[in-house]
């Protein structure tokens, strides 16, 4: 067979290797193959100059248009190629936007928070201003500056946690009753929620517990006062037409000081075997009171000028008849399946 001959073989093997190349690295193999250095064509190429000198022209051209027919073969195979891939990896990586997303799980408010909103809610309506304190106490502001000094009985009713120099876990929220009077002068209106510690654990003590404090110190301030004002909130929690009562209480920063009950918004006094009040008709709510003359004076308020009211009431507790719950120690377990019960 003539040179050309072979030439015309060879461009014709290597155009239907490129045709039928799959990849682009088949396809880069079919370039080594024919026009690489070791390559028939590039052989036949390199020997033109033994050939009889009448042939060479036209052995050159063949070979030359040969050579190109082959380049511009891969070239366009090589572009079809990657067109192809790069097609084929959007497809592989496309997202249907049209799917339903994955949920996010929703958490819950614990319901001691929820008590927590209520009551702020409620005072923050009234005007109240919402105050905090610092958990880890002094001495002076959990107990002396409440008329509680050094040695006085009514601390041991406290089952403090003793800190070191002089700290205390605050055993109530009403040292931020002092924090609050020494900031500024009257009127006074705040509501202070936050934690409290005690030693105590059973079912319905657990060392860490929460408290709502308020506060208001102002001019022709009464026990008329305090009552409407919780007896208003008692109904904004647990329901309109509940009936309070105050029953006389002691604590040392108040005089006089109150307890407060709610009628059971469960039966009202009317099931002996009520599960909420236990017969007695009455939920005990919170302790209260008019602010002791001698707190005020220990803030440097006169007396003789203003009067005020203090309350202080547990939420956990609240929460626990409100939504009938036996143990107080399950608010505070994180057991999620209680959780989601609300
Ligand atoms: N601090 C008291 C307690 O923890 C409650 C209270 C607050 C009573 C304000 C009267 C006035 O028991």
């Amino acid at each position: 067979m003539s040179v050309t001959g072979r030439i015309e073989e060879v461009k014709s093997e290597a155009l239907r290797a490129v045709a039928g190349a799959g990849s682009t690295a088949e396809l880069e193999n079919a370039r080594v193959k024919y026009l690489g250095r070791s390559a028939e064509l590039t052989d036949i190429k390199k020997s033109i100059g033994k050939l009889p000198p009448e042939d060479r022209k036209e052995v050159g051209r063949v070979s030359n248009v040969a050579s190109r027919e082959i380049e511009s073969a891969l070239a366009s195979r090589t572009k079809a190629l990657a067109a192809a891939e790069r097609e084929a990896r959007l497809r592989e990586e496309a997202v249907d936007v049209t799917l339903p997303g994955v949920p996010y799980p929703k958490g819950h408010l614990h319901p001691t928070l929820r008590v927590i909103d209520e009551v702020v809610d409620f005072f923050v309506g009234l005007g109240y201003r919402v105050a905090e304190g610092p958990e880890a106490e002094t001495d002076y502001y959990n107990f002396t500056a409440l008329n509680i000094p050094p040695g006085h009985p009514a601390r041991s009713e406290h089952d403090t946690f003793f800190l070191d120099e002089g700290l205390v876990l605050r055993t109530h929220t009403s040292p931020v009753q002092i924090r609050t009077m020494l900031e500024g002068e009257p009127p006074v209106y705040v509501v202070v929620p936050g934690r409290t510690y005690r030693r105590d654990s059973d079912p319905t003590h657990t060392p860490m517990f929460h408290q709502i404090e308020g506060l208001a110190v102002d001019r022709g301030l009464t026990l008329a006062h305090l009552k409407g004002t919780l007896a208003a909130m008692a109904r904004h929690v647990f329901g309109e037409g509940l009936k309070v009562r105050l029953r006389p209480g002691y604590f040392q920063f108040v005089e006089p000081g109150v307890e407060m009950d709610l009628s059971c918004f469960v039966c009202d006094g009317t099931d002996p075997n009520c599960k909420v009040c236990k017969g007695a008709g009455w939920l005990e709510m919170l302790g209260a009171g008019m602010v002791d003359p001698a707190v005020l004076e220990e803030v440097g308020y006169d007396p003789e000028e203003y009067t005020g009211f203090a309350f202080g009431m547990g939420p956990d507790r609240m929460a626990m008849v409100k939504y009938g719950i036996p143990d107080l120690r399950m608010f505070f377990e994180g057991d999620l399946r209680f959780l989601k019960q609300f």
